[in-house]
């Protein structure tokens, strides 16, 4: 059955790909993404992809349009070339946060850009921790989901005593998500309440549930300028907290987010590779990386065979 299945990368992650080929005993396909002078992105896949079920290893982070854009003509290159069935691995989704009208002539883009996918001409979608589960309902092709809490609550029973911990969700809007990892982990879940009373005055972060004298472990899906992370940590100090660690799946970090990580009280920040870590983030004394490489290849697996992808997380 493995013999059917090709890996392509995309530029985005290459060492994930790289992994997620190793635990599968691929190589990756031969096939160049390349630029022309202007930029434009030109893609030769270079072995016999017909009659065969292709997965497309990218994710949409920085630069994200490029990225994006990689994964269009990619796609497009392998239909062209007769891949039997193309499924899209994108660990980052890129635009997910613009997932509704967030104001009057505003748009939603995660939509577009899953439309955009779709009429690219892909057939399925593998991603991880979807900015919001109902995401999925934007693609009309089937999604599958992943979730990094498994392998958040492995490396957390491995890493720290959670005989005291407390699982905090930075907004109200991530409490589903640190709720499942709380479960998991058999602890109690505190949630940081951001409220501007009155426009003009500065926001106050409320902390519902008691977190005096606990090892709090913040759980978000994305940090990015790393502002929600590092008021949310002083906020669990200034409430009593003990120690502040925190589990995120995507590592955006845009700008001087690694520097103000780097230099704030978090004990430690531990992100997956969904997003490639950039050099900073691995010098970084007080980030960690951990790999959804085997997650995600076992889902390509179970894809290919057809077999249940839901009970990964049984
Ligand atoms: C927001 O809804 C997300 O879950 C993250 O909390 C947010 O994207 C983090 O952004 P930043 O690091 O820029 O505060």
């Amino acid at each position: 059955m493995k013999a059917d299945i090709k890996l392509v990368a995309g530029n985005s992650n290459r060492a994930l790909a790289e992994a997620i080929g190793a635990y599968l005993s691929l190589p990756l396909a031969k096939a160049q993404v390349r630029r022309f002078a202007d930029m434009e992105i030109f893609v030769e896949i270079q072995e016999n992809v017909r009659g065969q079920d292709v997965f497309i290893i990218q994710s949409t982070s920085f630069p994200t349009n490029d990225h994006l854009m990689e994964l269009l003509i990619i796609t497009d290159a392998l239909r062209r070339a007769s891949a039997k069935r193309i499924t899209a691995v994108i660990p980052y989704f890129g635009y997910a946060r613009q997932d509704r009208k967030a104001g009057p002539r505003t748009p939603i883009s995660a939509k577009l850009v899953a439309n955009l996918i779709a009429q690219s001409g892909v057939d399925r979608i593998l991603t991880v921790d979807l900015h919001a589960g109902q995401i999925q309902g934007f693609f009309d092709i089937p999604t599958d989901n992943l979730f990094a809490a498994p392998l958040m609550a492995r490396d957390i029973k491995e890493h720290l005593d959670t005989s005291n911990t407390m699982i905090v969700s930075p907004d109200v809007g991530g409490v589903v998500r640190a709720r499942a990892l709380a479960k998991r982990i058999d602890a109690p879940l505190a949630i940081v309440d951001k409220r501007r009373e009155r426009a003009g005055e500065s926001e106050v972060m409320n902390i519902i549930g008691d977190v005096s004298g606990r090892s709090c472990i913040l759980v978000d899906d994305i940090v990015d300028s790393g502002g929600t992370l590092c008021n949310a940590a002083e906020a669990l100090l200034a409430n009593g907290a003990k120690e502040v660690y925190a589990y995120i799946t995507h590592g955006v970090l845009s700008g001087g987010a690694v520097a103000r990580i780097a230099s704030s009280k978090l004990k430690e920040l531990v992100l997956t590779d969904s997003i490639q870590p950039t050099e900073a983030v691995k010098v970084a004394k007080n980030i960690r990386v951990i790999s959804v490489a085997t997650l995600l290849g076992e889902a390509i697996g179970r894809t290919a065979t057809e077999s249940s992808v839901s009970s990964l997380f049984d």
